[in-house]
């Protein structure tokens, strides 16, 4: 597993793997909007272990099959995991300090518990700090998500900040987290 900058060429296997794992979705701008951005704040996590590499391809139908693959990026590589990070830019946000925000983050389930998330979000926990300066990282998470809850909480010492009610579109509360960023840690 490789953990990468995520680039422009990298947003539609990301929106794939954000569909297949969350109800939160964006459409494919916002993705952009990100890269472009705040292009030092998003990772993708990828493998290059595939069912062949592209010149082993015999037959157009296998080719067109690998293809069809939502995950693949490019010759061999497909998205495993991405972290979509951005600075807070809302002018009418209450909290003027720069800060970050995780709009999404998710890894396919066959890579779950190998500490993909985990790299995932420090990676671009650094980048937020070191590139643009945020002071802290803000995110939501669902109250019944277990995994991710023990991922911010446990393992990234995110603290919560209040539930938002019914803050998901089907009425499930949100924790509204947050971590301070320091330059040591
Ligand atoms: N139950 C309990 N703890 C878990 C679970 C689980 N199912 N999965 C991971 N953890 C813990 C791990 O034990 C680890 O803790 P440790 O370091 O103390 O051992 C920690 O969380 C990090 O584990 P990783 O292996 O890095 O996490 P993983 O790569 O499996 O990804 C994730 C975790 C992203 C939550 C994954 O389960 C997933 O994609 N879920 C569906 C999408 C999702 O819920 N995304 C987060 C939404 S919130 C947002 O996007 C801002």
């Amino acid at each position: 597993i490789t953990i990468r900058r995520a680039t422009i060429n990298d947003v539609q296997a990301m929106q794939n793997a954000n569909l297949h794992n969350l109800p939160e979705n964006y459409q494919l701008k916002y993705y952009m909007y990100h890269i472009l951005s705040w292009p030092q704040a998003s990772f993708v996590a990828t493998t290059t272990e595939g069912p062949k590499e592209l010149d082993e391809i015999e037959t157009e139908a296998e080719l067109q099959n690998i293809k069809a693959d939502p995950s693949y990026i490019s010759k061999g590589e497909k998205i495993v995991g991405y972290v979509l990070g951005k600075m807070e830019d809302d002018p009418e946000a209450a909290d003027k300090t720069p800060h970050g925000h995780v709009t999404s983050l998710s890894v396919m389930r066959t890579y779950r518990r190998q500490g993909i998330a985990e790299k995932l979000m420090r990676q671009a926990l650094f980048a937020l700090s070191e590139t643009f300066k945020a002071e802290y990282v803000s995110l939501h998470v669902r109250k019944s998500n277990r995994a991710a809850l023990h991922l911010y909480r446990d393992t990234l010492k995110f603290e919560v900040l209040s539930i938002e009610k019914s803050y998901y579109q089907d009425g499930e509360d949100a924790y509204s987290m947050k971590k301070v960023l320091k330059l040591d840690e």
